[in-house]
């Protein structure tokens, strides 16, 4: 099958977080398939050049409309670990990707509606005719109402689009200019059925209009699918998702084990894997060396997120605090996404300066993510909703024992170490319910115990963890169906 992946982000050229991971890790296990896989890209100031290869001009003169204007735009190509990229450069003063980051800007909504309309052009202008066309999130989500609306008229019929929801919070709101700047029309597209938000009356929602148009619509856990539909989770979409429902899925995530592999990982000291579980402690003495941690019988209790709402600061904060009250050390490696958040996490990092069992490292740092995960005992991921999570999977294929809050993508992964229905050799984890302190405390203390008074116990975790199959292969056959089901 021909698919090209349509997306904001792409590991690790450019990764702001599981989006990336997603993208590069299905586009790889697809590719390995046998199929022919492309990803098409925006030009960012901010991309890793040095991690693409035979990165050069493929296209040169790339016209595409914007308003009552054509801008030019180049599209380079290369491929970053293995898989062919595309790159739309458009040079116009605009600057839409010359704003050294990949997202935060006011204009974002045109900045990601330029491009969904630049991807179509590109693929008509050059002849292409993917069988399927995957987008995902709110970014993309122009490319199945554009390749209706606009193109298939134009000649690129073959294509079915199957649009992929990573993280309905973000929808892509906006005044109807968006629609207007790559050339659709407003007042036919801004009804209640199609683009107009539920709760803004003159605003469009772009995700939305991926909801409506796309053949396939899928999300990256079954839980997060139940969860859109029927809870407060689907974001004010619930309804238009409940008239679509037919063509929703949930599709769990992988991990990319080249990128996640204790037993090849270049970023740490002491490589390992579950028949060699002896390497890990030495990774532990290195990270508490590294951060100057003092060297000690106690776990450590990692946490590597981005501090977002969505992840659970105050359980964050809560599990800090726990876990030093508990005998245990603590890592804390995140980057904030609001001020207030950032100054809460700044305090405790002042507080907690010098002491020997508490590291907090606001920034975003891929090498010591790994070696964070190297070196850890326990992971926490205390989300108030998880549309998946890559952090508990590779929490354990580093053996690791993830503590999670049941939701998403961390209840249809993580399977309780007591409570679980699970196979012995199956159960690979902790789990709670309430997103509350004593709801944290309920699993994490049981972790706990089980790391200083049953360590034969605790290391089997992480052994079942090490051997559970997060990889892609089943997730990427489980889409493999799905394109094939809207091809016919
Ligand atoms: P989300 O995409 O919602 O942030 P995921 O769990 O799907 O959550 O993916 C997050 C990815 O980003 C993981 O690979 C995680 O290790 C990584 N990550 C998050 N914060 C940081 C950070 N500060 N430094 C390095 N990696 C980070
Ligand atoms: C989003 C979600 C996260 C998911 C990731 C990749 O960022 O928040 O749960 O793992 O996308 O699909």
């Amino acid at each position: 099958m021909y698919i090209t992946q349509v997306g904001a982000e792409c590991a690790p050229v450019a990764k702001v977080g599981g989006l990336g991971e997603a993208i590069h890790g299905l586009s790889r296990a697809l590719a390995e398939q046998g199929h022919q896989v492309e990803v098409i890209l925006p030009k960012y100031d901010c991309l890793r050049p040095d991690l693409i290869e035979g990165l050069h001009r493929a296209y040169e003169d790339l016209q595409v409309p914007f308003y009552d204007q054509w801008l030019a735009c180049s599209v380079e190509s290369g491929y970053v670990d293995g898989i062919h990229c595309f790159f739309i450069d458009p040079h116009s003063d605009h600057g839409f990707y010359q704003r050294g980051r990949i997202y935060g800007e006011v204009d974002d909504p045109g900045r990601f509606a330029f491009f969904c309309r630049a991807v179509l052009e590109f693929l008509l202008k050059t002849g292409k005719q993917p069988d399927i066309i995957h987008c995902h999130d709110w970014h993309t989500a122009l490319v199945p109402v554009l390749r209706w609306e606009v193109y298939e008229a134009l000649g690129l019929k073959r294509p079915r689009v199957c649009h992929t929801l990573h993280n309905l919070s973000h929808q892509g709101v906006a005044g109807e200019y968006p629609l207007r700047a790559v050339g659709l029309d407003p007042a036919r597209l801004m009804t209640s059925d199609r683009l107009l938000d539920r709760d803004r009356p003159h605003a469009a929602n772009l995700l939305k209009g991926a909801l409506v148009y796309a053949d396939a619509v899928t999300t990256v856990s079954p839980r997060h699918a139940w969860e859109i539909l029927h809870t407060d989770q689907g974001m004010g979409l619930q309804e238009t998702l409940h008239t679509h429902s037919h063509k929703l899925r949930g599709v769990i995530n992988g991990i990319d084990e080249g990128t996640w592999n204790p037993r090849t990982d270049p970023h740490i000291v002491q490589t390992y894997g579950p028949e060699y579980l002896p390497g890990k402690a030495c990774d532990k003495r290195q990270l508490r060396q590294q951060l100057g941690l003092e060297e000690a019988a106690k776990p450590i209790v990692a946490i590597v997120s981005r501090l977002d709402r969505q992840k659970g600061v105050e359980l964050m904060r809560h599990t800090i605090h726990y876990a030093l009250e508990n005998s245990c050390q603590t890592v804390l490696l995140g980057s904030a996404s609001e001020p207030w958040i950032d100054e809460l996490f700044q305090e405790i990092r002042r507080h907690s300066d010098g002491s020997a069992d508490c590291r907090l490292i606001l920034e975003y740092n891929e090498a010591l993510s790994h070696q964070i995960h190297a070196g850890a005992d326990i992971m926490v991921i205390p989300s108030v909703y998880e549309p998946c999570g890559l952090t508990q999977m590779t929490a354990m294929q580093y053996g690791v024992v993830p503590v999670v809050r049941r939701v998403g993508g961390l209840a249809d992964s993580v399977f309780d170490a007591n409570y679980s229905d699970q196979a012995f050799e199956e159960v690979n984890g902790f789990l709670f319910d309430d997103p509350t302190p004593a709801g944290l405390e309920s699993a994490l203390r049981r972790a706990i115990r089980l790391w200083f008074r049953y360590p034969a116990y605790f290391r089997q975790l992480r052994l079942n963890g090490m051997h559970t199959d997060n990889s892609w292969s089943g997730p990427a056959q489980a889409y493999l169906d799905i394109f094939e089901g809207i091809r016919a």
